[in-house]
C-alpha cells in the first residue's frame, strides 16, 4: 500500500500512521472513481450517436455493428457500476446508522447468493438464537460486508462444500457476532497478516480490495473484524458490532 500511495501522491508515505495511510488510501480512490466517471459519461454519449448514424447506414452494416455496439454498451454499464461502486465506498463513508435487524441483513445477503452457491454445490446454512438483540448500523453498508465475506467464502470452497453464518450476542460484552465459515483451505499461515491490506490478492480476477473494505465498514461502525482458520479447517471471519451503538459519529 505504501509504494502504491507514494507513486500515487509523489511524497513519502512511510512515516505516516497506518490510519492515515487508509484515510489517503480511501481518497485516493474516491478521486479516481470521480474522474474516471467523466470520460465515461461521454464515451456513453457518444456510443448512443453513433447508433443514431448508424441507424441511417446499409443493413449489413447494421447487422454487422449491431453486436459490437451491445458489447461496447454491456462494458460500458459495467465500468460504470465498478465506479459507482469504488464512490459509494471508498469515499468517506458517511454512515446511515439505523435500528437493523441482523437476521434480515444475514438473511437477504444469503438469500442473494444461493442460487450461485447452489450451482457450484454449496450449502449455505444460518443459525442465530431466538432473541437477537437489534444493532445500530448502516443496513446497506452492513450488507456490503457480508457479502465480500460470503463471497470470498464461496471462491475458497469452490465446489461441493458449506458456508455457514452465525450471529450471536454472547460472545463479547455489548456486542453482536456475526460469523462466516465455510469448509475451503483455511488461510495460509504466511498470508493472514496481509489478507486486510489493501490490493493484496491470490486470486487471478481479484481486486484486493473486498476485506478492506470489510474493516472500514466495520471499524466506521466502532466494531472489529477477527480472521482464523476454524478448528475443524476453513477459514473463520468474525465480525464484532458493537450494541450500543457509536460513541460519536464519523465526521
Ligand atoms: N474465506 C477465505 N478463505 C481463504 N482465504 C481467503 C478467504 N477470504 C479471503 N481470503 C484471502 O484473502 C485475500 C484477500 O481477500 P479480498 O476479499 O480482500 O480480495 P479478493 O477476494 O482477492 O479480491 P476481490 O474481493 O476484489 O474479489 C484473498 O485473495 C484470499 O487469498
Ligand atoms: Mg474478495
Amino acid at each position: 500500500m505504501e509504494r502504491i500511495l507514494a507513486t500515487a501522491l509523489g511524497q513519502d508515505v512511510s512515516q505516516l500512521a497506518a490510519q492515515e495511510k487508509q484515510l489517503l488510501l480511501s481518497r485516493l480512490l474516491a478521486r479516481f472513481a470521480h474522474e474516471v466517471r467523466n470520460p465515461l459519461s461521454s464515451l456513453d454519449i457518444h456510443v448512443q450517436l453513433l447508433e443514431e448514424d448508424l441507424a441511417r447506414a446499409a443493413p449489413q452494416i447494421r447487422q454487422k455493428t449491431a453486436s459490437r455496439l451491445e458489447i461496447i454498451h454491456g462494458e460500458l454499464h459495467r465500468l460504470e457500476n465498478i465506479v459507482k461502486h469504488f464512490l459509494s465506498l471508498a469515499g468517506p463513508s458517511a454512515l446511515d446508522l439505523r435500528p437493523v435487524q441482523p437476521a434480515t441483513v444475514i438473511g437477504h445477503v444469503c438469500e442473494l447468493l444461493r442460487p450461485e452457491a447452489a450451482a457450484r454445490g454449496i450449502d449455505i446454512r444460518m443459525k442465530w438464537p431466538d432473541a437477537l438483540p437489534q444493532v445500530s448500523a448502516d443496513a446497506a453498508q452492513l450488507t456490503q460486508a457480508l457479502l465480500n465475506l460470503l463471497i470470498n467464502a464461496i471462491q475458497a470452497v469452490g465446489r461441493d462444500g458449506r458456508v455457514e453464518v452465525n450471529a450471536a450476542s454472547d460472545r463479547r460484552p455489548d456486542t453482536l457476532s456475526i460469523e462466516v465459515r465455510d469448509t475451503g483451505p483455511g488461510i495460509p499461515a504466511d498470508k493472514q497478516s496481509a489478507i486486510f491490506e489493501p490490493f493484496f490478492t491470490t486470486k487471478e480476477e481479484g481486486s484486493g480490495l473486498g476485506l478492506w473494505i470489510v474493516q472500514q465498514i466495520i471499524s466506521a461502525h466502532g466494531g472489529a473484524v477477527e480472521a482464523a482458520n476454524a478448528p475443524g479447517g476453513g477459514a473463520l471471519f468474525v465480525l464484532h458490532l458493537p450494541l450500543r451503538g457509536k460513541a460519536a459519529p464519523d465526521g
